[in-house]
């Protein structure tokens, strides 16, 4: 039987009138890269903010590895092992790439690790950090400011900052974005790396990566579930093509 590392029951997010997430039901495979596509609007951002904790829910449910976090916060929900990137770089220009993933390490050990001499905590968040930017090909880069490197470097820093805090689900808003196609390959292929080991809910703008690296795919329209299914199913579903020709006037992520 698959793991369901993640599961949403009947999640609702309203802002005012509007149904930014409407009665949203998805199970997330451990292991897995779960893509959700869908029009701008489609309440993309929406969802990863309710499942990092940034936003919460109107009603529903969340729960992670069957604990209840729907109430929970977001530095409980780092410290409880989900990562988020966010779909604007979120990155501190001023400091250097190790500087940067060291806050994201502390950030999430600070309240876990209390029980921990000082020495002993100071030498895990650096080890994180060290960890996590090899991950992402940035060790040679680990003393550089991040703000003086390239945009598709610092999306690079930005996935090895969420790393640092050693998360067991990575959320992934837009990680593609804005790139050109050299980096966009070198982004991929790092996601691809990391899907060996982990589980990625991955919203991306880019048709090509989404089919490339999905297992499976959830298609969201007006902040609702339209189909779930795998990378052929998506391709192939009517209901998904009808909506996006709907939208043919629109960007599609
Ligand atoms: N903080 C907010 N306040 C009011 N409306 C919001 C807020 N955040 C998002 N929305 C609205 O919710 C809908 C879904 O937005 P979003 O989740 O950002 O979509 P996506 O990421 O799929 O493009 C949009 O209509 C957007 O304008
Ligand atoms: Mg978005």
């Amino acid at each position: 039987m698959p793991e369901i590392i993640l599961r949403t029951e009947h999640l609702c997010k309203n802002f005012g009138g509007l149904k930014a997430t409407d009665d949203v039901s998805l199970e997330f495979e451990r292991g897995k890269v779960h893509a959700i596509l869908g029009p701008n609007g489609a309440g993309k951002t929406t969802l990863i903010n309710l499942l990092s904790g940034e936003l919460q829910p109107s009603s529903g449910r969340i729960s992670f590895k069957g604990y209840d976090i729907t109430d929970a916060r977001p530095e409980k929900i780092s410290r409880i092992g989900i990562g988020r990137s966010f779909q604007k770089t979120n990155i501190l220009p001023g400091f250097s790439c190790f500087q940067n993933c060291w806050i994201g390490a502390q950030s999430c050990l600070i309240t876990s690790m209390r029980f921990f001499r000082p020495a002993r905590h100071l030498r895990m968040v650096h080890r994180r950090a060290d960890h996590a930017l090899q991950l992402c090909g940035l060790a040679g880069k680990r003393n550089q400011i991040a703000g003086t490197m390239s945009y598709g470097e610092q999306r690079q820093l930005e996935i090895a900052m969420m790393l640092a805090t050693e998360p067991e689900l990575l959320l992934l808003d837009e990680p593609l974005a804005g790139m050109g196609s050299e980096e966009s390959q070198q982004v991929t292929a790092l996601l691809r790396e990391l899907a060996r080991e982990q589980t990625l809910i991955l919203i991306e703008h880019d048709m090509d990566a989404v089919f490339s690296l999905a297992d499976r795919i959830t298609v969201m329209v007006d902040g609702a579930e339209l189909e779930t299914g795998s990378v052929e199913q998506i391709r192939n579903s009517q209901a998904v093509q009808d909506a996006y020709l709907g939208h043919a006037d629109e960007e599609v992520a």
